[in-house]
């Protein structure tokens, strides 16, 4: 493993939030001492709970309990990557965002049109939904037979993934292929449909276990993402060694020594200020689908309906995702002169992973010409710092993640931190962070519409629904 050092320090810089840069618009120090006591007891409150399965917080302690799991990974994946010519994920939600997003983070951008000797490693695929188009395009470019399927379901009972399952079992079946020998399943230790699957094969697939306190969004450093993130080559044991340094730079209930603790009062306070957008911006094409694994993060953790003790709050501000530059010429029209609803996060890259030289050229053209000498790293980091001004003085909030580098140790910094960042605003809040009644719901509407046994009463029910008025439908 690499050696890695205090340069690689992920920071947070908050000034363009307070009132030293914002004027009235900014929060006051005084603000954030009132909020002191509070953050002290979330910080204290997530501590006293660290680990505790029963409240699915174990995902606090994966950077430090997995050293066997990490070296049976390594070696599964020895082997995939020397046994197929594809790895697939099939899952949905927080069994493949964290996947798709460390293969964007980590890879090359176009890893799969790679040349063999390139890639080294099997090209990569994370089918996270069930639109058949999009099944069909990935068995016009995989061959089955030579595919590595990990199936990743916590359940073993979710409809999208089990149809994954249901249609590359009957292709791999048809060709003669005994299932386990191109399956892997990542799942509950003991319950679930995928265990029923394996113990009808005599125990015959290849298991990881989903621990019993990691939720789907925070599974990201257990076998769930270590597993895709070790076939692709990526240093899982760097990523988390990168989760536990961050860990370390929040053992403070001080919200000037913890950066997690900072980001979270800094939303909890805008929160209650009603600005109920957060919008995460990278500027970085590798961060792009960091913003999409956040957003799930993000709202599935706080959108909540009642505090702990019954009181109805709604809680949650809604994510946005957004990409530097691109967005700049979509979205920041708006961040700048729309409504005071959003704060705005941006991930800053301190030195990106090629320079790129802008080319002499058009001197007669001064428009043009100022470009050449210059790198295509200082124009985006030259317009990340603009854009972060210009919205500081239209008098928008807005605080800025700083990443040295993109690699397996600052990645796992910056999972760590949002993880912890969610896990302390849910305290302020005193919601239940870890749970989602409200995709447990959809999940159950879509067993009654499809007959499954045991759900009949629902699907009564929702038959009987007031019919929907022809006049509405235009
Ligand atoms: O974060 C969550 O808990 C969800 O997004 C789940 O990960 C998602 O619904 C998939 O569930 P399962 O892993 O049980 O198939």
């Amino acid at each position: 493993m690499a050696n890695y050092n205090e340069s690689q320090r992920v920071t947070v810089d908050f000034n363009y939030m307070m009132e030293k840069s914002l004027g009235a618009k900014g929060i006051k120090d005084s603000e954030l001492k009132a909020h002191a006591k509070q953050a002290e007891e979330a910080y204290e409150y997530v501590k006293a709970n660290r680990g505790k399965d029963e409240l699915f917080m174990g995902w606090t302690e994966l950077p430090y309990n997995q050293d066997e799991i990490v070296e049976d990974i390594l070696k599964t994946a020895a082997e995939v990557r020397a046994k197929f010519k594809y790895f697939v994920v099939l899952g949905i939600g927080g069994s493949a965002l964290g996947p798709i997003m460390a293969f964007n983070a980590l890879k090359h951008l176009h890893y799969n049109e790679l040349s063999d000797e390139k890639r080294g490693g099997p090209k990569f695929y994370v089918e996270d939904n069930v639109d058949p188009v999009r099944m069909q395009a990935l068995l016009d470019v995989i061959e089955p037979e030579k595919t590595c399927f990990n199936v990743i379901s916590k359940s073993g009972a979710t409809s999208e993934t089990m149809t994954q399952y249901l249609i590359i079992a009957d292709i791999l079946k048809k060709k003669g292929v005994n299932l386990p020998d191109n399956m892997i399943f990542t799942t509950d230790a003991s319950r679930g449909n995928l265990i029923k699957i394996d113990n009808s094969y005599g125990g015959a697939f290849k298991k990881y276990v989903l621990p019993d306190g990691v939720g789907g969004r925070f599974s990201e450093m257990c076998p769930v993402g270590l597993l895709p993130a070790a076939v692709l080559g990526i240093d899982i044991k760097a990523m988390l060694k990168g989760a536990a340094y961050m860990d370390e730079l929040c053992s403070s209930a001080k919200i000037e020594n913890n950066p997690a603790l900072a980001c979270a009062v800094l939303q909890y306070v805008t929160m209650k200020q009603g600005k109920n957008i957060n919008v995460l911006m990278p500027y970085s094409d590798n961060l792009k689908l960091m913003a999409d694994w956040y957003c799930q993060l993000w709202a599935e953790s706080l959108g909540k309906a009642e505090t702990y003790d019954g009181k109805i709050i709604n809680a949650g501000t809604t994510p946005v995702k957004s990409l530097g530059v691109t967005d700049q010429h979509s979205q920041v029209q708006l961040y700048i002169e729309g409504p005071y609803d959003k704060v705005i996060t941006f991930i800053s890259v301190g030195k990106y992973a090629c320079e790129m030289p802008i080319a002499h050229g058009c001197e007669d053209i001064p428009d043009v010409g100022f470009l050449g000498g210059h790198t295509m790293q200082e124009l985006i980091q030259a317009e990340n710092k603009a854009t972060a001004y210009a919205l500081m003085r239209a008098g928008r909030m807005n605080y800025t993640i700083n990443m040295p580098v993109v690699n397996e140790f600052t990645l796992g910094q910056l999972m760590y931190l949002l993880e912890l960042q969610t896990a302390y605003t849910g305290a302020l809040l005193n919601i239940n962070t870890f749970n989602q009644p409200g995709v447990e719901d959809g999940k159950k509407a879509t067993f009654a519409l499809l007959g499954k046994r045991g759900y009949e009463a629902q699907k009564a029910e929702m038959d009987s629904a007031p019919a929907l008025e022809n006049k509405y439908i235009v």
